[in-house]
């Protein structure tokens, strides 16, 4: 009978509670695919090796061929009792072949069987959130360059700091997501050492072949020492930490979203497609999808910090507590392939309002340092008496409440006796954005040519995907 005080709800007693924490086959059913492909090239190599006999392995790959149809089908059941993924299969595989299923486990253990079968998964689930991130680029970059010459203001502190384009907004994010595929790259090179063969420690007696295993599980090389292969989770908190960096960057843009798509901003305007109304308040249209791809970041984060305490303080080599590495990966990368989408689909929906943008753009004196930089140049002042004599005439027109363009030339002799009505060629905000012409500034013509270079390398990249 269960325990009175504490088993409540454990109708059977402790050993019910044994199962419950146990287990792992409600989430690592997930990773059956690698499981299956793991255990035939695990069956083919001891039948090369001479290790278990041919017609035994041909049962075995046949049989697991079986068990994927039957999982993919949804006809497999899967037991709680039969604790995870590998002893499932395996136990299927028994009642379709017999006691040739026996065989498949040798020389090699469940800890290996596990940090191949993840690996695996962390793997392909890098490549689908790099191509995932490749379509975002893509979107990003057509955008930037429809909008290349579109002006709107570039803040700092969020204050009116400059006039920048919209496309060279956007393309900060190409850049920032650019960064992102390259960690996740970077993981996935040092991930991808077979672990599979180091059985459960020591590594086998038995005359294994990893050499084999990897080529036909598309590892570069099997992993150099056992006790690492079954105890790492670096491979994971590695794309958790590339995951969360990206989410972050996938958060801020989301909070533009946020504050661009407000009222008092109105700089973009955004489909039905991705807002809702508000069930009290009829003017109301809401950026749901921005908010929650925002906030998946602290899932994703949370993911990564959560696996890093798990392991922390882990002996070598395999310890039961590694089996929490993997609900939160998949939920951690569930949730950035969503967010990933959300925001492509955001990028595609959004469209710039151009006169808002304009009009804004000019607001805050954006335009003064464009001013600081005339009296640099023509009047040959040191940059910070301009800035000091810009500085003055912004008080003027701050004290009218006009823009810079509305100062008088009177008023701005004034200040300083040599500048002349030439200053005002440099006050308008599409002269300022056509002026920043260095590498990586925001003139339209660059942000037309780096658009140009982005859009060229990802068709390339997508032809050969
Ligand atoms: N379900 C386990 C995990 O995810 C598989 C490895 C179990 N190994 C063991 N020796 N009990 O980590």
């Amino acid at each position: 009978m269960s325990n009175s005080m504490w088993g409540g709800r454990f109708s059977e007693g402790p050993a019910a509670i044994m199962e419950e924490i146990n287990a792992s086959i409600g989430f690592d059913q997930k990773l059956y695919r690698q499981d299956i492909a793991g255990s035939k090239a695990h069956a083919a190599m001891l039948a090369r090796q001479g290790i278990i006999a041919a017609d035994d392995a041909e049962k075995i790959a046949a049989g697991l061929d079986a068990i994927l149809r039957e999982i993919e089908a949804g006809e497999f059941k899967f037991s709680r009792a039969l604790e995870d993924i590998h002893l499932n299969i395996e136990s299927r595989l028994k009642e379709l072949i017999g006691d040739a299923a026996g065989r498949l486990h040798t020389a090699r253990s469940r800890n290996d069987q596990v940090a191949t079968d993840f690996k695996l998964w962390v793997r392909d689930t890098i490549d689908a959130v790099d191509s995932a991130l490749r379509n975002l680029q893509s979107a990003l970059a057509d955008k930037a360059f429809e909008h290349a010459g579109q002006v709107m203001p570039g803040f700092t502190h969020l204050q009116s700091a400059q006039p920048v384009t919209f496309g060279h907004h956007m393309l900060a994010y190409v850049e920032m997501i650019g960064r992102d595929r390259g960690r996740f790259q970077d993981a996935r090179k040092r991930l991808n050492e077979n672990p599979l063969g180091a059985a459960a420690l020591a590594g086998t007696s038995f005359p294994i072949d990893r050499f084999q295993t990897s080529a036909a599980l598309g590892f570069d090389r099997p992993t150099a020492n056992s006790l690492d292969s079954v105890s790492d989770r670096d491979f994971v908190i590695e794309a958790l930490a590339a995951a969360s960096l990206c989410a972050i960057h996938l958060s801020r843009f989301a909070e533009e979203i946020v504050i661009w798509s407000s009222a008092q901003f109105r700089f973009i305007k955004l489909s039905d497609k991705f807002t809702t109304g508000s069930s009290i308040m009829p003017q109301k249209r809401n950026p749901d999808a921005a908010e929650l791809v925002r906030a998946k970041t602290g899932r994703i984060i949370g993911a990564q910090t959560a696996l890093q305490i798990v392991m922390k303080g882990l002996p070598l080599a395999y310890q039961k507590d590694m089996q929490e590495d993997k609900e939160q990966a998949f939920d951690a990368f569930e949730s950035l392939e969503l967010a990933i989408a959300a925001t492509t689909g955001m990028v595609l929906d959004m469209q710039p309002e151009a006169v808002t943008l304009k009009k804004a753009a000019g607001s805050g004196f954006a335009t003064a340092t464009d001013l600081a930089d005339w009296l640099v140049r023509e009047l040959n002042m040191p940059f910070r008496d301009a800035h000091h004599v810009t500085g003055r005439i912004v008080a003027i027109a701050s004290e009218r409440n006009v823009d810079l363009t509305k100062v008088t030339l009177d008023e701005m002799q004034a200040v300083h006796p040599a500048i002349t009505d030439a200053v005002y060629s440099v006050l308008s905000v599409d002269k300022s954005v056509r002026s920043r012409t260095s590498y990586g500034g925001t003139s339209p013509k660059n942000v037309r040519s780096q658009a140009k270079r982005w859009q060229r390398a990802l068709a390339r990249e997508a032809a050969k995907a």
